[in-house]
């Protein structure tokens, strides 16, 4: 099977979709013009796509032989950014941009989905794709994963575009990928006093600074050095006036950890360590933990599964294996929390960065990318 050439000879259709959906990049949750427009390409397909949630889709191509059912996803919403590259296809919408790439997922997704659809009667099983919402906010992959998006999935698949590597390239990587993030807020009480006389109050200034410099311990003292982790308070408010003991602080920060058990470990550890720091200085605290995306954790063999299919296609010399996980984050791991599966890279080359105004993928990525995924869904049924 040449998915590579099938890929090429649908070239420009997948160009042109990725072109419609660039200019009109919408929100995370409000992707209405979006999911109409995938639909629709659905529909052209022979396909009979259902809306899910608000604007979440999802396709059934069920194959003319029994089977398991793999899933593939592929994230809609982009970015509150003005784009800045000028191209003739930039953003019509004041502000907005697909400044992640997820126009290329789609457009690379529904190119695969039409050259499955192709060879419909060869698939033993079914391939169910996920047009999902919101991934740059607020963990769309959770809201469809409860709603039972992945109810039979037996695996599952999804990919990014990075400009780490050029395009014809492909980036795996085995077990932990991706960081798990947990923003947390502390809230100190204090009690106020005159300034000169600090014996009468209860300063929520000294007791944040002490948290805040201890907090640092915690990953340099109490987590092993083998497994990076991260503690980043990004913001401390407090006090009114210079002669006025502070009886509130406010510390806002994030957490970044690879792997649950260091997760639960990081957050166990500054649980304790505000309250004991705050029961030492007079005061009180409130830790307030924000349990965001967890991390992507990819699965051994749909990886390896993944590396072979991207081998046979790309070359093996264009394959890269990541040594290392990323410290940004991806709501992909709520699907592998459900099912087993692996999360890819697609290389688009070196442009601005992503989440950036200029960002400039390189579009001759979307023909390996839909060969790619074609190719990992058509293994994943078992064919050669
Ligand atoms: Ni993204």
């Amino acid at each position: 099977m040449d998915f590579l050439k099938e890929a090429q000879d649908i070239t420009n259709w997948t160009v042109n979709i990725r072109r419609d959906l660039h200019m009109h990049p919408e929100h995370g949750n409000k992707e209405f013009f979006t999911s109409e427009y995938i639909c629709n390409v659905l529909r052209s397909l022979g396909l009979e796509p259902v809306r899910y949630l608000e604007t979440a889709v999802i396709a059934d191509l069920h194959g003319a032989l029994p089977g398991p059912m793999v899933a593939f996803r592929a994230d809609m919403d982009a970015l509150p950014i003005q784009e800045e590259t000028g191209l003739p296809y930039a953003s019509k919408i004041p502000g907005m941009m697909h400044a992640c790439g997820h126009d290329m997922h789609v457009a690379s997704a529904l190119a695969a989905a039409k050259i499955l659809v192709s060879h419909k009667d060869e698939l033993p099983g079914t391939v169910r794709f996920l047009f999902q919402p919101d991934e740059e906010m607020d963990g769309g992959a959770k809201r469809m994963v409860e709603a039972g998006c992945l109810d039979g999935v037996n695996q599952v698949f999804g990919a990014h575009v990075r400009s780490d590597i050029p395009a014809g390239y492909a980036g795996v990587r085995y077990g932990v990928s991706y960081a798990a993030s947990n923003p947390f807020k502390i809230t100190i009480h204090g009690k106020s006093a005159h300034g000169a006389e600090p014996q009468d109050g209860a300063d929520a200034i000294m007791a944040g600074a002490q948290i805040v410099t201890a907090l640092q311990t915690i990953v340099s003292r109490r987590m092993t050095p083998i497994d990076p982790a991260v503690i980043t308070v990004g913001s401390f408010h407090a006090g009114s006036q210079c002669n006025i003991i502070a009886d509130k602080a406010v510390l806002e920060g994030t957490m970044r950890t690879f792997g649950e058990e260091n997760r639960h470990k990081l957050v166990s550890l500054m649980e304790n360590m505000v309250q004991n720091i705050a029961a030492a200085m007079g005061v009180a605290a409130e830790t307030d933990i924000t349990w965001g995306y967890p991390g992507v954790v990819n699965d051994h063999s749909s990886t390896e599964l993944v590396q072979r299919s991207a081998e046979e296609l790309l070359g093996a010399d264009h394959v890269k294996v990541y040594a290392e996980p990323l410290v940004t984050t991806e709501d992909f791991g709520y699907f592998l929390q459900n099912a087993p599966g692996s999360f890819y890279h697609i290389g688009v080359g070196k442009s601005a960065p992503m989440h950036s105004g200029g960002f400039m993928p390189d579009e001759a990525a979307l023909t390996f990318a839909s060969a790619l995924h074609a190719k990992v869904l058509w293994s994943a049924l078992g064919l050669k």
